[in-house]
């Protein structure tokens, strides 16, 4: 039975990806900020399988807290011995800077913090898997600039187009600190093919949070639908690094100091968390 961890399993295209690998059989570990929302996700599937239950654990936690990221982590390495695929999902949506009561900038530490504290801490688990997968849906393509390393926390000039750009590039370097230490593993950056009609869970402005409604159900697509590719990514997973849009496969993005920048990055992140 393979061990599947889910950061934003409860809602959207990770609560997708629970119910797909729960109805497959797989042992699904949830994690999210909501257990109504994964004991509303388990009645869906327990209805047949009454074994479905006793497969899916759920960790409470607010990943935009380095606390919090660090006590999940704890909690796997201390109840699993080995994951499979570890599944990056988690997101709120903030147009604004957020400072947290930890007084680190919000989307920063939801967005890559916590996937990097996950992708370090859990490295030996994913080591004992014969053919370890981590998808990451940070949408693949940020350009090789889009790290402030002298600002990273953007105490000036935050953007949501930069804050986003600039944990997009992060979540690629991750990919290859992650392969650099174990070769065997499969890294996959992931984005949709097209809009997806999730939850959209965040605190927008009235402008996006329309866009996102009116569009989504326009033109979005189901979760469900949404993450076919990345089932198969994870039932088949290649070693090393690799990007993808829906289905296609990118050409990964190859800047002229990625391997300078990941150590830096790793670096800071060392230095300050
Ligand atoms: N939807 C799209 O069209 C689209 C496009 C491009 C990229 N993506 C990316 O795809 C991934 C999934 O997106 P989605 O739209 O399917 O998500 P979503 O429906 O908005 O769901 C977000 C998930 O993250 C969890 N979450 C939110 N804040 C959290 C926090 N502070 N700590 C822990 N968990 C938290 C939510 O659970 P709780 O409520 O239980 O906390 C929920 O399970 C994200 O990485 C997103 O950036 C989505």
């Amino acid at each position: 039975m393979r061990t599947i961890v889910i950061t934003g399993g409860t809602d959207g295209m990770g609560a997708a990806l629970a119910r797909h690998f729960l109805r497959t059989g797989d042992r699904v570990v949830v994690i999210g900020r909501s257990r109504a929302k994964f004991d509303a996700l388990l009645t869906t599937v327990t209805g047949n399988d009454k074994s479905a239950a006793s497969r899916a654990d759920f960790v409470a936690a607010d990943l935009s807290l380095v606390a919090d990221s660090r006590r999940v982590v704890e909690h796997l390495q201390a109840n699993h011995a080995r994951i499979d695929a570890l599944v990056l999902a988690a997101s709120f949506i903030r147009q604004r800077r957020h400072a947290t009561v930890e007084g680190h900038e919000a989307s920063w530490v939801l967005f890559f913090i916590s996937k990097y504290l996950f992708v370090t801490g859990l490295a030996a688990l994913l080591h004992a898997a014969e053919r370890p997968v981590i998808v990451n849906m940070a949408v693949p393509g940020a350009r090789d600039d889009a790290i402030d390393f002298d600002d990273l926390e953007m105490r000036e000039g935050f953007t949501f187009a930069r804050s986003n750009a600039q944990q997009r590039r992060a979540n690629e370097l991750l990919g290859i600190l992650a392969t650099n230490e174990n070769p065997d593993l499969a890294y996959v950056t992931w984005g949709p093919a097209r809009l997806v009609r999730s939850s959209f869970a965040g605190e927008a402005g009235k402008v996006m949070k329309a866009a996102a409604a009116v569009l989504g159900t326009l033109l979005g697509q189901r979760p469900d639908a949404a993450v076919s590719p990345i089932i198969g990514i994870i039932g088949t997973p290649a070693s090393g690094r690799a990007a993808y849009r829906g289905a296609k496969k990118l050409t990964l993005t190859v800047g002229n100091h990625d391997d300078e920048d990941a150590a830096r990055l790793a670096t800071a992140v060392g230095d300050s968390f």
